[in-house]
């Protein structure tokens, strides 16, 4: 049997790209995922694949640069499968721009995703992982070696 059967898991930026494959492979080896991110017409049609073929998820649209829904997305993943065991903390921004061109606002954006983001969604999980003492977070970062040019602000908001 899977190590990840009836785990209850929570997927932040689930609607695309490695968080949707992350859910659907999580799900596969029997975990029951909670899909997470802001666009809900993605988030549905993903769950409705995944439990179309015998997976178990849900979705909660949630922004994670917001610590209020970052809290409410746990809730919902307790109340609808029981406490988180893991956190898959991947939601996040690339928004590539040359430092010459100071795209503070795009920085600011990658800072409240990448990073602010981040800190909410383990801040969320982790008073009841402690308190049973189980816990599995994975996150995401590129090398400040990428941090030459373009790359510069995404490998900053990224390397906690
Ligand atoms: N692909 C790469 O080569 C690469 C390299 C290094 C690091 N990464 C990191 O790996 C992660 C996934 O990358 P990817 O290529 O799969 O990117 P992606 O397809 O663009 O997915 C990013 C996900 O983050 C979610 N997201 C963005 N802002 C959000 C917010 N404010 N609140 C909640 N969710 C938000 C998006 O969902 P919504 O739009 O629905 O909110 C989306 O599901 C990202 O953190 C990325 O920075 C990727």
């Amino acid at each position: 049997m899977s190590h990840l059967k009836n785990k209850v898991a929570i997927v932040t930026g689930a609607s695309s790209g490695i968080g949707a494959a992350t859910a659907r492979g999580l799900a596969e080896k029997g975990a029951r995922v909670v899909l997470a991110g802001r666009n809900e017409k993605r988030l549905s049609q993903i769950v409705e694949d995944i439990t179309g073929s015998g997976g178990i998820a849900s979705y909660k649209v949630a922004d994670a640069t917001d610590f209020e829904s970052t809290k409410a997305l746990v809730a919902f993943a307790t109340t609808t499968y029981g406490p988180v065991d893991i956190l898959v903390n991947n939601a996040g921004l690339m928004l590539f721009s040359y430092w010459k061109d100071a795209a503070v606002g795009d920085w600011n954006k990658m800072i409240d995703t990448n990073l602010r983001g981040y800190l909410h969604a383990i801040a969320a999980v982790l008073p009841s992982m402690l308190e049973r003492r189980s816990a599995r977070s994975s996150s995401y970062a590129v090398l400040p070696k990428a941090s030459g040019r373009r790359w510069a602000w995404v490998a900053g908001s990224k390397c906690l």
